[in-house]
């Protein structure tokens, strides 16, 4: 019987590799993690009825889900548009304009919400002009951490058990959908999560960041906080640095947001050596070769220094600091965070015991 041995290029760049790091590390590496919930929402609106032949796909991003869906969108012969901002860096626009997608810019950030809000409004007023549109709303939309039980499952098949899943957190999807997925069956998996300072995520105010495609000017729907045992945040000269570790001593190139959250699980891979971890590294380093890779450009930018060996641990997580920090989320709601956090005050010792 004949098999069809070949996939399409969505299909076959979706799972990561697993990779062995350290002793009881291990690393999901991704070609571009955002494959997953792009392929998955396209799909599924197609099937449902929502993506007709004529339907022009619109969506507001400056990352790696702009480019998910413009290689999708492009498979499917689909129109996109895509609402930006000026932070789009060129190689990836010229990749965008070369998969056949429509990019447009917004200049001016919103007073309040930023870039994000000032996109948003944006895509609204080309969504009012274009009544066939759909949009895929990777922030709100359940079939986004939905999209990633077929990650959870490769996990799951290649390394059985996991006990620390490690990751960032942009819209949430990835790191609530796997760890969802995966304590389906009762497991107990630790999550930790990695933003950037100066996100609102988990209850910082937001300001400027200059580490992208983790952290979030605004709250998405689909960031379910009670996921979360432990996060962190860490700087863009922290993130940089463990990029290029984790290039250096694993020959894996990834990109920026892959390194903030090997940064974290490193070092919980290293206290709890008989917990088997898994961190997510989301996409390759081709995009930042003339950033992140770039000795130069770092120096100039002062993201320069040594990586500290451990993070700081804080008793008010909405505090923004500038160095590697850590909270002992305990699966809570923010809101009951911050009430625990109002009571607590300032930096402090971190309370262990709530893993
Ligand atoms: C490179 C990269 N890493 C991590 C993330 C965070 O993933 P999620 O949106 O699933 O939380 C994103 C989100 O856009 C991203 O682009």
């Amino acid at each position: 019987m004949a098999v069809n041995a070949y996939r399409e290029t969505t299909e076959a760049l979706l799972l990561p590799r697993i990779i062995r790091l350290g002793r009881n590390l291990y690393g999901a590496a991704f070609t571009l993690m955002k494959l997953v919930p792009a392929r998955h929402i396209l799909l599924k609106a197609e099937r449902d009825g929502a993506l007709g032949p004529a339907t022009t796909i619109v969506e507001t991003t400056s990352g790696t889900f702009g480019l998910a869906l413009a290689m999708q969108a492009a498979l499917m012969k689909r129109p996109l548009v895509l609402v930006s901002d000026p932070v789009i860096d060129p190689p990836l626009l010229r990749r965008l304009t070369d998969l056949g997608a429509r990019v447009e810019i917004c200049a001016e950030p919103a007073e309040v919400g930023g870039f994000q809000e000032a996109r948003l409004k944006r895509l609204a007023e080309i969504r009012a002009e274009q009544p066939d549109s759909f949009c895929p709303e990777q922030y709100e939309n359940p079939d986004n951490p939905a999209s990633y039980s077929i990650v959870a499952e490769h996990i799951e098949r290649t390394l059985g058990s996991v006990d620390c899943l490690v990751g960032p957190v942009g819209s949430g999807g990835s790191m609530c959908g796997i760890a969802r997925a995966l304590r389906s069956g009762g497991r107990q998996v630790h999550a930790v999560g990695v933003d950037s300072h100066h996100s609102v995520l988990f209850g910082q105010p937001d300001g400027h960041r200059t580490l992208r495609g983790l952290g979030n000017s605004l709250m998405p729907g689909n960031l379910d906080h009670r996921t979360f045992d432990e996060v962190h945040w860490c700087t863009a000269a922290e993130a940089f640095g463990a990029t290029r570790l984790l290039h250096s001593t694993s020959a894996l190139f990834q990109g920026p947001t892959s390194g903030a959250a090997y940064l974290a699980a490193r070092w919980w891979a290293e206290r709890t050596p008989d917990a088997k971890v898994l961190v997510m590294l989301p996409d390759e380093g081709y995009r930042y070769q003339e950033t992140v890779y770039d000795d130069a450009w770092l120096a100039a930018h002062e993201l320069t220094g040594a990586l500290p060996a451990a993070p700081a641990d804080v008793a008010d997580p909405t505090v923004p600091s500038d160095r590697w920090s850590r909270y002992a989320w305990g699966r809570r709601a923010l809101a009951e965070v911050r009430r625990t956090a109002g009571h607590a005050g300032g930096a402090g010792p971190f309370a262990e015991g709530t893993r």
